[in-house]
């Protein structure tokens, strides 16, 4: 076991569903050990402008339910330069903390690894991120109630679908990553899934939807997730028009996505990575991400997080039209 005197815990990047639980984690786990523990607001950039505070047991009460991240969140571009980063260290050093918990996708897991390479902070990453796109845990905190969030709204505009005899394009999050779109797209019976990972030609799309007319159908969705080749959820309906005489009503889902409170399994999640994460530094980890995989506490080397690709459920992708037919 490591002696460990202080810890800081920080939020980067996109915000998610399940951050305050983890927060909350890391703070009480820490405690439990003896360790101080200071919250860095604002992520990165809070980091660089010295925003450090100290954190008790009482200031993450009442926060386990809430969405967002109390500790508030930055996409800094000052930490990806060597200066921003050491400005951070120097901070960090300031207030005599050489161990760190970033919570956040892999942007931010790339900040933590330059400041262990560079500065040697003692660093380890909880994947938070709505996305799910991190190699080395089955789940990401915020991805199971994004998901949620994202098929309440689904399944109402099936409903005013369904009634106007309408085809609907629902737009998704995951501008690299088709998470969302495809568990989303299966559990909401959408007849088209359109993920990033995967082409798909507009002649497909046009083919698809006389199919589905052909087959009686009346209504239809398809869900797009933002970064697809085709274009978003607007240029495509406004290509199918064009190319196929096509009405398709569009629905963006956007940061609706990222809010709400975590459900049940994002808090769960959460809870045990924070306490894992404060361990893992106990028993001298650095570097690296603690992730659940096949019911397990995984330790995955923050390098393999994105470097090593996450791939969608092959068997999903091949399903969904059959069952959506
Ligand atoms: O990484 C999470 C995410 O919500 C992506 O799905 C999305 O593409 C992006 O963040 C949006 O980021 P921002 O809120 O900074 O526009």
């Amino acid at each position: 076991m490591q002696k460990i005197k202080r810890l800081a815990v920080l939020t980067s990047g996109g915000d998610a569903p399940g951050m305050n639980a983890a927060i909350r984690a890391v703070v009480r786990t820490a405690i439990d050990e003896g360790i101080d523990v200071f919250g860095i607001y604002g992520g990165y950039e809070g980091l660089i402008h010295g925003e450090v505070m100290p954190l008790s047991r009482r200031s993450v009460s009442n926060i386990i339910q809430k969405g967002g991240t109390f500790l508030k969140t930055s996409r800094s571009e000052a930490f990806r330069h060597k200066a921003g980063r050491k400005r951070g260290a120097e901070v960090l050093k300031e207030w005599n903390i050489n161990d760190l918990v970033v919570i956040g996708g892999d942007g931010s897991f790339h900040g933590a690894h330059k400041l262990y390479e560079e500065f040697k902070v003692n660093v380890i990453g909880i994947p938070g991120t709505i996305d799910n796109d991190i190699w080395g845990t089955d789940l990401t905190v915020g991805y199971d109630t994004a998901v949620h969030t994202a098929l309440s709204s689904i399944d109402k505009i099936r409903d005013t679908a369904a009634s106007h005899d309408r085809i609907f394009l629902v737009e998704v999050m995951g501008r690299h990553a088709g998470f969302i779109a495809l568990q989303v797209g299966i559990c909401g019976g959408a007849e088209e899934i359109l993920v990033p990972e995967k082409e798909t030609t507009l002649g497909h799309l046009g083919k698809m939807i006389k199919t589905w007319s052909k087959s009686g159908k009346t209504s239809s969705l398809m869900v797009v997730a933002e970064g697809h080749k085709l274009g978003s959820a607007n240029e495509i309906a406004y290509k199918l028009k064009n190319n196929f005489n096509v009405d398709c009503h569009v629905c963006v889902l956007g940061h609706t996505q990222r809010g709400g409170s975590p459900t049940a399994t994002d808090r769960l999640l959460a809870s045990r990575l924070g306490y894992h994460a404060v361990h893992a530094l106990l028993n001298g980890k650095t570097d690296m991400m603690v992730g659940w995989s096949n019911n397990h506490i995984t330790h995955t080397p923050l390098i393999e997080t994105w470097e090593k690709k996450k791939d969608l459920d092959a068997e999903l992708l091949k399903i969904y039209r059959i069952l959506s037919s």
